[in-house]
């Protein structure tokens, strides 16, 4: 996150993992519309149904939270105590492993193998079950990969938690990444299924920190109780902001998803050309692709990359596959395309 946040910018950035910033003026909201106190003790009904009904689930079930990052935060903070045993996926989303660390439970990883397409694999996560489980973690789509993991896989995942009293909770940050037939939340999938989202990702709008959890009622009642050690209140301005924001989804989405799949496009390009130097699992969904460097190390490619190319990408040792970088699409597709020019020539010297 320091890496992110500090040192990822360049003129060709293309260490992205979310769609370019939607600006406030898109929402077309006058200063008139907003209120700086509301009624939101544990959430402004508005909110919670806009919330809900974008989800298909009852208000009781939403809890809202500051990003996916407090939702993953408060979600296994309440699901887990220390000492007990956290199967999360490998590679993921290196902060929940540190939230996982911070909170003191047992970290076990459960491999999600390149050579199977990254895909999850219910029989390596058998391997790794314990009495002791209290929750398996997944990304849907798999941040780094956007690997999309079906319904059958998660019902199955789903039942292997349930035979040890488990929950499993997915972070579906990147999930309306998915464009045509887009996947209902894994929430319907059973009743020990919690999950974890935003408008950061997919609709550029993580200024708002429009997140939620989605769990059964007495787990949310107890989310939103846990809340009042951290956030306490929600910031009531940008409630109100996200209730517009969600009114209007579909125009949001729309408008960057022309920029991912030009993105997509030419990323499939380069590829295809650059075989002899990367191979990616090609995932026809989200906003990242996490290519393998066939020779040559990657810390040296990235610093070529960054001081002669003045583009960045993701270093993969963020997710503990060293040999691999990722790289974000969605945001500027001149950017993209330059960028990815500026990978190719960097590639000739590895
Ligand atoms: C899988 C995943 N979850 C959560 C987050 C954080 O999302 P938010 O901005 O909604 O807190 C990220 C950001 O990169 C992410 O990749």
């Amino acid at each position: 996150m320091q890496w992110a946040k500090l040192h990822s910018k360049a003129r060709f950035n293309l260490a992205t993992s979310g769609v370019g910033a939607f600006p406030l003026r898109g929402l077309d909201v006058s200063i008139d519309q907003l209120e700086i106190n509301g009624d939101n003790s544990y959430g402004f009904a508005p909110l919670q149904h806009a919330i809900a009904s974008k989800n298909g689930v009852d208000s009781a079930c939403v809890v809202e939270a500051a990003g996916t990052s407090m939702a993953n935060h408060l979600a296994l903070a309440a699901l887990i105590d220390p000492g007990d045993e956290v199967l999360i996926e490998s590679p993921t989303y290196e902060l929940v492993v540190s939230t996982a660390r911070y909170l003191q439970a047992k970290i076990v990883r459960f491999p999600r193998r390149e050579e199977n397409g990254f895909a999850v694999d219910p029989v390596e996560i058998r391997k790794v079950i314990s009495s002791k489980t209290k929750l398996i973690f997944l990304t849907n789509l798999q941040n780094p990969s956007s690997v999309l993991t079906g319904d059958d896989i998660l019902r199955e995942v789903g039942d292997i938690a349930a035979s040890v009293g488990a929950h499993v909770v997915v972070d579906e940050v990147y999930l309306d990444a998915v464009y045509e037939n887009t996947p209902r939340s894994s929430f319907h999938l059973g009743k020990n299924f919690v999950v974890t989202s935003s408008l950061t990702k997919v609709y550029g709008l993580s200024g708002l920190r429009c997140g939620w959890i989605l769990a059964q009622p007495d787990l949310a009642r107890a989310l939103y109780e846990l809340n009042d050690l951290f956030a306490a209140t929600p910031v009531h301005p940008t409630e109100i902001l996200s209730v517009i924001a969600l009114q209007n989804l579909d125009t949001i989405r729309e408008r960057a998803k022309k920029i991912v799949e030009a993105d997509r496009t030419t990323l499939k390009h380069f590829l295809d050309m650059n075989a002899s130097h990367v191979a990616a699992v090609r995932s026809p969904y989200g906003t990242t692709s996490f290519p393998k460097l066939l020779h040559g190390d990657v810390a040296e490619l990235l610093q070529r990359l960054r001081t002669k190319g003045e583009t960045t990408v993701v270093p993969g040792k963020f997710f503990e596959m060293p040999d691999h970088f990722r790289i974000g699409m969605g945001v500027n597709h001149e950017m993209f395309a330059e960028g990815l020019r500026r990978i190719e020539q960097a590639l000739q010297v590895c």
